[in-house]
């Protein structure tokens, strides 16, 4: 591979420093370039980043990409999504529209468990095939690494094709074993039980993290701290879905455990934030899927306010989040999270990247893989601006495009 010179560029925005997670203040230092370049070595990583008055000469090999009107941010990292999934649930999108509620769906056997009915039936193949296409769709959005759970399986042989689907298209894959209960298994209790005996064994060699879906109709407290244990002997890293619908005690269960991140917050009161601010439990918000299940907003700007370490992602799934956008999330931060749009990009990008363990991006700096995004845009805050406009121009993965709209 040759060097890449993207030069000419309207801006070059990255967040200042080089430590994660980023809290309180320090989640809004941004380095803004007017008139900037962005040097790739030829592995694929940064070699400099700055002003093209500072350009230094170059030697070797180096092809060069025209930055005229583009602004080049880093490549967002979507940290929480469920792309492992056949079916659509459209139908039950009407449902809801016309006044049903995501609970009584789930209650009465659909929701997470139509989807799980569905995933069953897809061959292997066809579930790597279904992720490659939703990574392609993130990618069009500028999302360069992306965490996908599995949890549409529930049984041992679709939860392991699910995590190796997102392992084959390149994601970061997390065990979401205990997402529902399946109608074999008599109860929750049963359910983790066989999960942990029949199904962590092998999942722990593929995934990178376990997660639980602590809900009213889901698990509960003492179920999923069974579970996430098991799992963390196993060697894998926790996440919890909680606080969604209900506080039931997600966080502090999370911050017994020593978890990576809690996620979904919206249910989440004045104790809770305090507790995830003093803890190193990150809170992943989700606010497409409080906007499209109509729940209050999670309280963004009191966790920041509080020195909690807070991430966005986009939720994508079937259910109660069918989008793959991060720009839709960055507007949403901004339009009803009461975060900055310098906020929400430390949030998708270097918060986002600490919550999956992953060093080596979430910045602009020399060293770091050369995940890059060029939003056609003359200032980099349009990703948060234009809502749900064609914002991204072209997306480049360890230095090779991987999109341009040239
Ligand atoms: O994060 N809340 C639980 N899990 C997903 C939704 C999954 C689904 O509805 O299929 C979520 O919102
Ligand atoms: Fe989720």
């Amino acid at each position: 591979m040759t060097g890449l010179l993207v030069r000419d560029l309207a801006q070059v925005v990255t967040h200042v420093g080089d430590g994660a997670p980023l809290r309180g203040p320090d989640l809004a230092k941004v380095a803004v370039v007017e008139g900037g370049y962005v040097l790739v070595g030829e592995d694929g990583a940064l070699l400099s980043v700055g002003a093209m008055r500072d350009l230094p000469a170059l030697g070797g090999d180096v092809q060069e990409l025209d930055g005229a009107g583009l602004s080049a941010i880093p490549g967002l990292v979507d940290c929480h999504t469920h792309p492992a999934f056949a079916g659509d649930r459209v139908h039950e999108f009407s449902l809801r529209a016309a006044g049903a509620t995501y609970e009584e769906l789930l209650a009465a056997g659909g929701g997470i468990l139509s989807t799980t009915r569905a995933t069953r039936d897809a061959a292997p193949d066809e579930l790597r095939r279904i992720v490659a296409s939703h990574r392609d769709a993130m990618l069009g959005h500028g999302t360069t690494t992306f965490e996908g759970k599995s949890g549409y399986g529930l049984d041992r042989e679709t939860e392991l094709a699910q995590l190796e689907a997102v392992a084959s298209a390149g994601g970061v894959p997390t065990w979401l074993g205990a997402h529902a209960v399946p109608p074999e298994h008599p109860d929750a209790d049963a359910y983790v039980e066989w999960a942990i005996a029949d199904v962590l064994p092998a999942a722990s060699r593929v995934a990178v993290a376990a997660d639980v879906f602590v809900e009213r109709g889901a698990f509960g407290i003492d179920t999923a701290r069974r579970y996430l244990r098991a799992c963390a002997s196993a060697g894998l890293a926790l996440r919890l879905h909680g606080d969604q619908l209900s506080e039931m005690g997600a966080v502090p269960l999370a911050v017994e455990l020593g978890a990576r991140s809690v996620d979904h917050l919206e249910a989440t009161g004045a104790d809770g934030v305090a507790a995830l601010a003093r803890s190193d439990v990150a809170g992943v918000l989700l606010p497409v899927a409080a906007l499209y299940l109509g729940r209050p907003m999670p309280p963004a700007r009191a966790l920041v306010d509080a020195g909690a370490i807070v991430a966005l992602a986009t939720d994508f799934n079937p259910g109660s989040a069918f989008c793959e956008s991060l720009p839709v999330v960055a507007t949403l931060a901004c339009t009803q999270l009461g975060l900055t749009p310098e906020e929400a990009l430390g949030a998708m990008t270097v918060n986002a990247a600490h919550v999956l363990g992953l060093r080596d991006r979430g910045r602009l700096a020399p060293g770091l893989r050369a995940d890059v995004v060029l939003l056609e845009a003359p200032d980099w805050r349009h990703l948060a601006y234009h809502l749900a406009g064609d914002v991204v121009h072209t997306v480049l993965r360890e230095g090779r495009g991987v999109l341009s709209r040239a």
